[in-house]
């Protein structure tokens, strides 16, 4: 089957890749000529994932039967809709349904107004003199978000990023001005305190089968500490838990996203596609964080790797709208994903380094590598201003995948480099179990 995969990160490498596993034939559009999909692919065309035209029109002429969409900019620009018209199926959702993730505003009125699970008290603004009023009489932590895409790094949250209700304004200010997110709108959330956690779900709208959950660390420095990235590296445990998630919390979220699906079918926005759900796991139980019209970006490159059905299959069925029928198996391994990215990432990036990459020994130590954002010259590799690729570790323990991703590391080699050491090892991992017993009272 000719398939398209949007996006040229190393989420749609690893996407790409399960892909390859269930015989796909694989056609590309990437901002960037990823060298791991270049190598897969039949066919590639370089361009923005927005560019919704110039996509659409290489799909018809490549005669695509399905379309993937990795990341969420093209998804928020119509382009399933587009691919449709044009007889495609597409195992992304629509632009109505992506609005989930596309607007803040949207994602906490559909909590609201349908009064669902997991749901957290907001407000949006539009006016900074409604922002101060609201402030004069509010007394407890917010977190700060512009409405729209930011690439995960609009939000402020006080007590981390933001000290007082003066810095609260100022950036309120700055949001409404700068429209930042693309709409003068601003969210102030209540500030949700807990251990954070990714679940992802394949759904036709209705029928949800679950992945392993993920634990993300998008703060650029060791000890989560500094600015909010991308995602610097995640991990997953081998009974698709977390060290502070048992399986109770587990199945709250995923009812959570059942009900929410259930809320956006009802009011005529069905999804189908991979749904993302980012929880806080809070004293009061899991709330949610955001929602994701896709894959994350690390999450993927754990669980697509330990997929053991057949991707391909599930994403017709997704595709077409009936996945009742469908089951998900995993290897029952643990994974430990490290980025590596430009020194600089996130504040002021130093692109233009040669980072040298020995694939087989990478392959050898247990590991698997994902491309990101690189240039490839004369067959060498060099740095971009975002992240340049991910190496993943996988073993029956977390402490082996952790050891296997730290040797895959050794052997990339480059100048002005950065990457996060303290991702899945044993030490931090205790650090978080401690913060969430004392967070929810239990020592
Ligand atoms: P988002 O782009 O909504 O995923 O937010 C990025 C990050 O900001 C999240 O992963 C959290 O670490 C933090 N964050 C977002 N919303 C809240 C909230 N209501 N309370 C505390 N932290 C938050
Ligand atoms: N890992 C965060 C995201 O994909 O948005």
């Amino acid at each position: 089957m000719k398939v398209l995969v949007v996006g040229g990160g190393a989420r749609e490498h690893a996407i790409v890749k399960a892909l390859v596993k269930s015989d796909a034939e694989i056609y590309s559009s990437m901002g960037n000529r990823n060298p791991g999909i270049a190598d897969l692919a039949e066919k590639y065309i370089i361009c923005k994932d927005t560019d919704v035209g110039t996509i659409v029109d290489f799909a018809q002429k490549e005669s695509i039967e399905l379309a993937v969409i990795g990341p969420e900019a093209p998804l928020g620009e119509g382009i399933v809709d587009e691919l449709e018209k044009a007889g495609i199926l597409c195992a992304s959702p629509d632009e109505d349904a992506a609005q989930v993730e596309i607007s803040k505003e949207f994602m906490r009125n559909l909590m609201k107004k349908n009064d669902l699970p997991g749901r957290v008290d907001y407000q949006v603004f539009d006016d900074i003199v409604n922002v101060e009023d609201f402030l004069s009489h509010y007394n407890g932590e917010l977190a700060v978000k512009p409405v729209g895409l930011t690439g995960g790094k609009g939000v402020k949250v006080m007590g981390e990023h933001l000290d007082d209700k003066k810095e609260v304004i100022n950036y309120c200010k700055k949001v409404l001005k700068e429209e930042i997110g693309g709409k003068s709108k601003v969210i102030l959330e209540e500030k949700l305190i807990g251990e954070e956690y990714t679940l992802q779900v394949f759904t036709d709208g209705e029928n949800v089968i679950p992945t392993p959950l993920v634990q993300d660390h998008k703060r650029l420095f060791e000890g989560d500490k500094g600015p909010n990235t991308g995602g610097m590296g995640s991990y997953s445990q081998a009974d698709g838990l977390l060290p502070f998630v048992n399986e109770a919390v587990y199945k709250e979220s995923i009812e959570i996203i059942k009900e929410t699906l259930l809320a956006m079918k009802k009011i005529g926005r069905p999804y189908k596609g991979v749904l993302y759900g980012q929880f806080m796991l809070t004293p009061k139980g899991p709330r949610v964080v955001e929602f994701n019209c896709r894959w994350g970006d690390p999450e993927a490159m754990n669980i697509l790797p330990l997929l053991k059905s057949d991707y391909l299959a599930l994403c017709e069925a997704m595709a077409m709208g009936d996945i009742s029928d469908m089951e998900a198996k995993f290897d029952t391994k643990a994974s430990v994903c490290k980025y590596v990215v430009p020194e600089g990432y996130g504040i002021d990036p130093v692109p233009g380094n040669e980072i040298k990459v020995d694939e087989i020994k990478i392959e050898k130590a247990g590991a698997e590598l994902f491309y990101a954002s690189v240039d490839k010259k004369n067959d060498k590799i060099f740095t971009t201003t975002s992240r340049s690729l991910a190496v993943v570790g996988f073993a029956k323990t977390m402490e082996d995948a952790e050891q296997a991703s730290e040797r895959a590391l050794s052997h990339i080699r480059g100048k002005n480099i950065h990457m996060r050491h303290d991702i899945g090892k044993p030490e931090s991992i205790r650090k978080k179990v401690e913060r969430m017993q004392e967070i929810r009272g239990e020592n």
